[in-house]
This record gives structure tokens, C-alpha cells and sequence, in this order.
């Protein structure tokens, strides 16, 4: 597997690729690797792309300094994991070659911008784009991987993709779940035993979720249920917990059969911000 550190490097490399005989398919992350990067990186060599990672811990999409100074940085491990993976290139650049100067572009993703996580982590969204399309610009990819556990950025990226007329596929991709439900996320080896033993009780609540609703449960009633349970133990900080519309996110009020709901849940197991979603 190459490796690249700085954008004239990777794209040296890239301009003396046949772009009409290998299509691109890349992955960007921010490390500390696992399972869920894996599958995303498995969908890519699977379609038999040439598959560049990222590792990048992008400054601009943190609101809280302290969550960017403890976010989880393996890179040696990183690149033993991805050497295993028929990962064919990974770009590891520096906050500097990614902005040399302030980046000062706007974006504007609507309702997306405002609500749950947008609502939540000010300035999260417009961090993330300026770095994916920066990202975008350098590896010119045809295919992007992103995992479904970030379920609003997807549609983030995908709206981002449009709206600068980007001649890349995005790829969504399923959750990948540790054992006992948890989905898998970098910050799950932030968690202590005993959080990450109260943690798995967010994928066991969005499975019942489904089974509320299955019983005829009013949204409200199933938001009321959630609160209640994670109410019991002050391990927990609940965030938000919404019933939304698919491809809206917009916070549902009711069932109805014409609007494909999803559940998305942001929640604290003691210092740790986890999120999860399911389709309902
Ligand atoms: O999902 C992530 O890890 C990050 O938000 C991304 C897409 C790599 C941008 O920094």
C-alpha cells in the first residue's frame, strides 16, 4: 500500500493513472480505525476501485476543543489495518497541507444545517464539507464510502456533491454493530468498561423502537418511553431522540404510510457523545 503525504505527492501519482481503465472509489476517515472503515473499504475492492483511505482528525468539523484534542489518533495500527485491506493508497496529510489559509467558504444545507446534529454541533456540517470537498478535489474520486451510522451527514455530503455538480457516486453504507448492538464508531474506545457495558442499551432501545411502533405506539408516547428509560440511570444525557422523515430528517409528529421514518438518537454515556439511527 502507498502512502502519501502531501497533495503534489498523491496527485503526481494520480495523474499517471489511467482514469479511463481504473475507476477511483475512496474512503475518507479520521482514523482510529475499525471494523466499520473495513467494510466501507471491503465495498470499494469489492467493486474492484482503486481504493484510497484519508486519515485526516479534521480541525474544522469539531465544535468542542477539547472533543478534537482527545479524538482517538492510531496511525500506526491504522496502517497495519488498511496494509490487510486490499486498500490500495492512504493520503495521511497535515492540518496545513489541507489549509494552507483559512478556509472562509460558506455552505448552506437547508434544514440540514439546523436540525439534530445540525442544531446540536454548531458548525459540525460546514467543518465536514469544506474538508470533503477539499478531499474531493485532491483524489478526484468516482465512487465515496460513507458508513450509515452518520446517517445526516450522508445527506450532508450527498446535497454538498449536488450542489457543486461532482462527478462522484456516494456510496451509503450499512451500520456495522459490535456484538452486543453498539455501532461501531472511533470514540466507542474512549468509554470506560462500565460505560461501555451502559452504552449497549442505545441500540437495545432503538430495536425497541420498531417494536413500539409495531404495537401502534404514538411517536410521542415512544419518545416518552426513551426519555423514561435513560432517565433511570444518570449515566446517561440524552440529547435528542426523533422520529424523522427519510430524506427530509424532518422531525415526524405521526406515522403515516407515504413517509419512510427513521429513529436518530444523540446521547452521552457519561462523557462520550454516541449516536445511532435505525429505519423504522
Ligand atoms: O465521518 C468522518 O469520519 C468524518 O466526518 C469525515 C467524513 C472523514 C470528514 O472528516
Amino acid at each position: 500500500m502507498l502512502i502519501f503525504r502531501t497533495k503534489s505527492d498523491i496527485q503526481r501519482h494520480l495523474n499517471a493513472f489511467n482514469s479511463a481503465e481504473n475507476k477511483i472509489g475512496f474512503i475518507p476517515t479520521m482514523g482510529a480505525l475499525h471494523q466499520g472503515h473495513i467494510s466501507l473499504i471491503d465495498e470499494s475492492v469489492k467493486r474492484g476501485l482503486y481504493t484510497i483511505c484519508s486519515i485526516f482528525v479534521n480541525p474544522t468539523q469539531f465544535n468542542d476543543k477539547r472533543d478534537l484534542e482527545n479524538y482517538p489518533r492510531t496511525l500506526d495500527s491504522d496502517i497495519q489495518l488498511l496494509e490487510k485491506s486490499g486498500c490500495n493508497a492512504v493520503f495521511v496529510p497535515s492540518v496545513e497541507e489541507i489549509y494552507p489559509s483559512e478556509d472562509t467558504r460558506k455552505f448552506s444545507f437547508g434544514n440540514l444545517d439546523s436540525l439534530l446534529e445540525g442544531k446540536h454541533r454548531p458548525g459540525h456540517f460546514l467543518g465536514v464539507a469544506k474538508v470533503v470537498s477539499i478531499l474531493f478535489e485532491i483524489i478526484k474520486p468516482d465512487f465515496a464510502f460513507f458508513g450509515s451510522k452518520d446517517y445526516q451527514q450522508v445527506l450532508v455530503i450527498k446535497e454538498l456533491t449536488k450542489q457543486l455538480n461532482l462527478p462522484i457516486t456516494i456510496v451509503p453504507c450499512s451500520i456495522i454493530r459490535e456484538k452486543d448492538g453498539l455501532a461501531m464508531s472511533s470514540r466507542n474506545t474512549l468509554l470506560s468498561e462500565t460505560e461501555r457495558k451502559a452504552a449497549s442499551l442505545i441500540p437495545e432501545l432503538m430495536k425497541k423502537v420498531k417494536e413500539w411502533k409495531g404495537r401502534g405506539l404514538l411517536i410521542s408516547e415512544i419518545k416518552q418511553k426513551i426519555e423514561t428509560e435513560l432517565a433511570k440511570n444518570p449515566i446517561y444525557k440524552l440529547e435528542y431522540f426523533e422520529v424523522c422523515d427519510k430524506t427530509t430528517l424532518f422531525p415526524l409528529n405521526e406515522l403515516t404510510p407515504n413517509i419512510k421514518p427513521i429513529a436518530l438518537i444523540a446521547c452521552f454515556v457519561g462523557k462520550i457523545r454516541l449516536i445511532d439511527n435505525l429505519e423504522l
